[in-house]
């Protein structure tokens, strides 16, 4: 084959490609082969480098994924289709993918499900099929193979069947999300095979509305003591709509190694947990595995079902149970539940409520029984505005109390904390964390006041209040450790703060110095206000963090730094950084890890990323990162660089002034000065003149100025006089010239004569000569002439050349004198006798005044 026939083979098969091929292609991949194709529009699946190892195609059109598009994309890890309009997908899609570790299908429009797509995901980890229009799981058994499988994501609105077999060979799940809110079958063991299970979270809205029998065998599937139950668009009303829970609630204390019996278990360890004394309780918590918890959100929840739920769990070992998202209907009195045993609860959490009847809902007093037992107790996001001092009191065992993101005014603090009227009467004994962030609070003298009698306390967060000043003195509990004041209204720090705080966040105040001396502090955060510079290194001796982000902090210099003995986190960026060149050089030293400093300082980091260390000035480096600047001899040298520029400006001058005295500026200059002041004492000469009321003078006394050089003075009194005052021919009038010799007043000022001459002289006579140009005076007199031109008199000035004169002759500098001769006609003195009488008639018709 000859090499044409080659290249002609090749280039079609190159276009054969491109037109099978019309493929959109995207080409949005970072350093990290990190591809980011989301929500561009794509109808197919766009060309992509075959190196990406995240692709990420979310909320495109993509309607089909076929064999071809991803054929070659085995380095690829993760995979998200999520949001498409996918209704079909090839056999061989993903066959080729051996190491996706995470596929996301979710919210697109596959109605049916086929095994064969899975063949091959050997590594697949992560795998979402949420939301998609499929009613059942497909062929039995979907999963088989994908061994290493860890979550799990199925379901959606048009579920409706679930069958034993259908997630056969699903194991070791650490997440099951199951959409089942429409689900109508549930074939009982069907989720049994799948343990151990970390965790479930699963919408039974349908199943506990209309077939509660359903709900209970699918939970008791799920149930088992180490998986976190979470359930979710629940509506429960009635006291039926609660009895799922009365099975599962005692499985939760078997193990998933008894299998099939679920029965038996539950009643032998119902038993044997009913034998257990009061006394006991807490050793039989310490037994449990942690997570015996059961979690609902978005729940709607009536007085009746939350009754029937506190007598079916009655003595179940669930230690945590938390309900987000939750519509109270009822008001709240509960009390007729107060038989039914809660011991083993050890936390509650209730965040954002809702109470469909707030005025109605009772103060909880009655629910001793429900209060008495946990130690974690948190109400965040629930409006609460008032917390009897009569119910908090009954919380004896709390150590941990969350009442953030509320309506708690100073004087309901007041209340639940007991303040005023139950000053003796120990409350919350056990109390070791406060949270009252979020609350509108105002006087943080009342907090110390009513925290100063918790003397477990340790942790205090009172952040996001309206905190604006501090007192002068406080008394805190002496175990407190860790205070929150950050996002408040502070203006300044004082002693009230106390000496055994251990981190202390001020971040977000209107903070503009600190002036705290705190030997215990590890942790001091103050990002978000106005300082100008770091706090004094010496008063936090202990100090290992410290935040200072978004003040306006100019610089700080290495021995700042190091006034912080322990100090190894400091984060500091995004402040209005002088970046001299001190400061640069000591930010890339700690970049570099080698901090710069003293001995032993290399482990201080910045852990913010020095990236985000960007100068503010000077004007030339603003915006720039600061480990990108590089400073010059200008910024760092300074004395030298002020010595060389001296110098330099110095020499400069010099050579100036040699160059000018070159080119005899110093002359032009003093010319000028001397015509400028001579025309003004000629100028107001003449004022006064008039002013005296003398008679005009005429115009022009001389008809014309005769400058010559004093060496050619022989020439002018010998000939140029004679033949122009007392003309030899009848028909000439005999002019009047003025001669500096013989005209000039005596006593006045050179210029000033020179002057009023050219002034009261009609013309101007230069004699050129070799002599005329050497003459200093003579060149005055032509540069004066000029300025008389420029000032508006616009007689020619008339140039009688004695001897040849080339242009070339004239030096450069007086080029006034070469452009002259270049433009002005002149005339030339003739050699021989015959042609001199020609030439005094010429000169006598330039010089007279016209009227031959
Ligand atoms: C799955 O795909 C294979 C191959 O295309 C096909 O034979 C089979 O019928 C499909 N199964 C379902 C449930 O659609
Ligand atoms: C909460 O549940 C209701 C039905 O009980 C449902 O309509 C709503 O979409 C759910 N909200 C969320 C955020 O899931
Ligand atoms: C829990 O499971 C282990 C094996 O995983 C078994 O030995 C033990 O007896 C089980 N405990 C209960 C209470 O069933
Ligand atoms: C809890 O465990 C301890 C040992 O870990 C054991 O002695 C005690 O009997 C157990 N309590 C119950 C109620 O099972
Ligand atoms: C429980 O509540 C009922 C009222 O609903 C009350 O009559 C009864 O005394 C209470 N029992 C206890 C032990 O508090
Ligand atoms: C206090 O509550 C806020 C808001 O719910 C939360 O961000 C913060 O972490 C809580 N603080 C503590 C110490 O739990
Ligand atoms: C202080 O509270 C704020 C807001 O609740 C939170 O973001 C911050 O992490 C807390 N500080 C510490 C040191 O826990």
């Amino acid at each position: 084959m000859s090499l044409l026939s080659i290249l002609s083979s090749s280039f079609l098969l190159l276009l054969l490609s491109v037109s099978r091929g019309q493929r959109s292609s995207c080409d949005l991949c970072d350093l990290h082969m990190s591809c980011d194709c989301s929500r561009q529009g794509f109808s197919t699946v766009p060309m992509i480098t075959q190196q990406a190892i995240t692709l990420d195609l979310s909320f495109n059109v993509i309607a089909e994924v076929t064999e071809d598009d991803l054929r070659d994309h085995t380095p690829l890890r993760v995979l998200h289709f999520r949001g498409n309009r996918i209704e079909v997908v090839s056999c061989q899609a993903f066959t080729t993918l051996e190491r996706l570790e995470v596929l996301d299908l979710s919210q697109n429009r596959l109605s049916t499900l086929n095994s064969t797509w899975f063949i091959g995901l050997g590594s697949l980890h992560t795998l979402n099929l949420l939301d998609n229009p499929y009613r059942v799981l497909g062929d039995l058994p979907l999963l088989q193979g994908v061994s290493r499988l860890r979550r799990l994501g199925i379901g959606g609105a048009a579920l409706q069947e679930l069958r034993r077999g259908d997630l056969e060979g699903v194991t070791h799940l650490e997440e099951l999300t199951l959409n089942a809110n429409n689900l109508q079958r549930y074939e009982p063991g069907s989720l049994a095979y799948i343990w151990p299970l970390g965790r479930v979270l699963v919408n039974l809205r349908g199943p506990f509305l209309t077939q509660l029998d359903l709900a209970a065998s699918l939970l008791w599937d799920v149930s088992y003591p180490e998986t976190q139950l979470v359930l979710s668009d629940l509506i429960l009303t009635t006291s039926q709509s609660v009895q799922p829970f009365s099975q599962t609630t005692l499985r939760r204390v078997s193990n998933g190694s008894v299998l099939g019996q679920y029965h038996l278990v539950g009643t032998s360890t119902c038993t044997q947990f009913s034998s257990g004394a009061t006394g006991e309780r807490r050793s039989i918590k310490g037994n449990f595995s942690t997570d015996r918890s059961l979690s609902f959100s978005n729940v709607s929840l009536s007085d009746e079902a939350i009754i029937s739920f506190l007598q079916v769990t009655t003595r179940a070992p669930l230690t945590f149970v938390s309900v987000d998202d939750v519509t109270m209907i009822g008001q709240g009195s509960w009390e007729r539940a107060n038989l039914t045993d809660h011991q083993s609860m050890d936390e509650f959490l209730v965040r954002d409520g809702k109470l469909l009847d707030t005025f109605q809902f009772s103060s909880l007093v009655q629910l001793g029984f429900l209060l008495v037992y946990p130690r974690k107790v948190s109400v965040i996001g629930c409006k609460v505005f008032a917390l009897p001092c009569l119910t908090s009191r009954l919380m004896v065992n709390v150590e941990f109390l969350d009442l953030s993101d509320n309506l708690m005014t100073d004087m309901a603090l007041q209340e639940a904390l007991c303040g005023t009227d139950w000053a003796n009467i120990p409350t919350l004994p056990d109390l070791r964390v406060l949270n009252v962030s979020g609350n509108p609070l105002k006087s943080l003298s009342v907090l110390v006041g009513l925290v100063s009698k918790l003397s477990k306390l340790t942790h205090l967060d009172v952040s996001h209040t309206g905190y604006s000043s501090m007192p002068a003195s406080c008394s805190w509990p002496s175990t407190l450790r860790h205070l929150n004041l950050s996002w408040a209204k502070l203006t300044h720090t004082g002693p009230c703060l106390p000496v055994s705080l251990e981190v202390l966040d001020l971040s977000h105040n209107d903070l503009q110095n600190l002036v705290l001396v705190l030997p215990k502090l590890t942790e001091l955060h103050l990002s978000g206000n106005k300082l100008l510079g770091l706090p004094a290194g010496w008063r936090f001796p202990n100090l290992h963090t410290l935040t200072i982000q978004y003040n306006t902090l100019n610089i700080f210099s290495g021995s700042d730094l190091w006034a912080y003995k322990r100090l190894h986190k400091l984060e500091a960026a995004h402040n209005k950084f002088v970046c001299s060149c001190e400061f640069v050089s000591l930010l890339q030293a700690l970049a570099r890890g080698a901090g710069g400093g003293g001995a032993g300082k290399g482990d201080l980091r910045l852990s913010d990323g020095v990236e985000s260390y960007v100068c503010d000035s000077p004007l030339h480096l603003q915006g720039q990162q600061v480990r990108t600047v590089s400073l010059g001899l200008a910024d760092c040298q300074l004395v030298l660089f002020v010595a060389l520029v001296c110098g330099a400006v110095l020499v400069a001058v010099v050579g100036l002034a040699v160059l000018l005295g070159r080119l005899h500026a110093f002359w032009y200059i003093k010319m000028m000065w001397a015509w400028l002041r001579a025309k003004r004492s000629s100028a107001s000469r003449r004022r006064r003149r008039l002013e005296e009321g003398g008679a005009a003078e005429p115009l022009f006394r001389y008809d014309a100025f005769v400058s010559y050089s004093e060496r050619d003075a022989r020439w002018v009194e010998d000939f140029l006089v004679p033949e122009l005052e007392e003309p030899g021919a009848e028909h000439l009038t005999p002019l009047s010239l003025c001669l500096h010799k013989r005209d000039f007043l005596p006593g006045r000022f050179v210029v000033d004569n020179i002057m009023s001459a050219m002034e009261t002289s009609r013309r101007t006579i230069f004699v050129l000569s070799e002599h005329f140009v050497s003459s200093d005076w003579c060149r005055h007199e032509l540069h004066f002439s000029h300025l008389r031109l420029s000032a508006g008199r616009a007689e020619d000035d008339v140039l009688v050349l004695l001897e040849p004169l080339r242009r070339d002759d004239i030096p450069k500098r007086f080029c006034r004198l070469r452009r002259l001769l270049d433009s002005n006609t002149y005339l030339e003195w003739p050699p021989d006798d015959e042609q001199r009488t020609d030439f005094w008639r010429k000169l006598h018709r330039a010089v007279g005044r016209g009227e031959e």
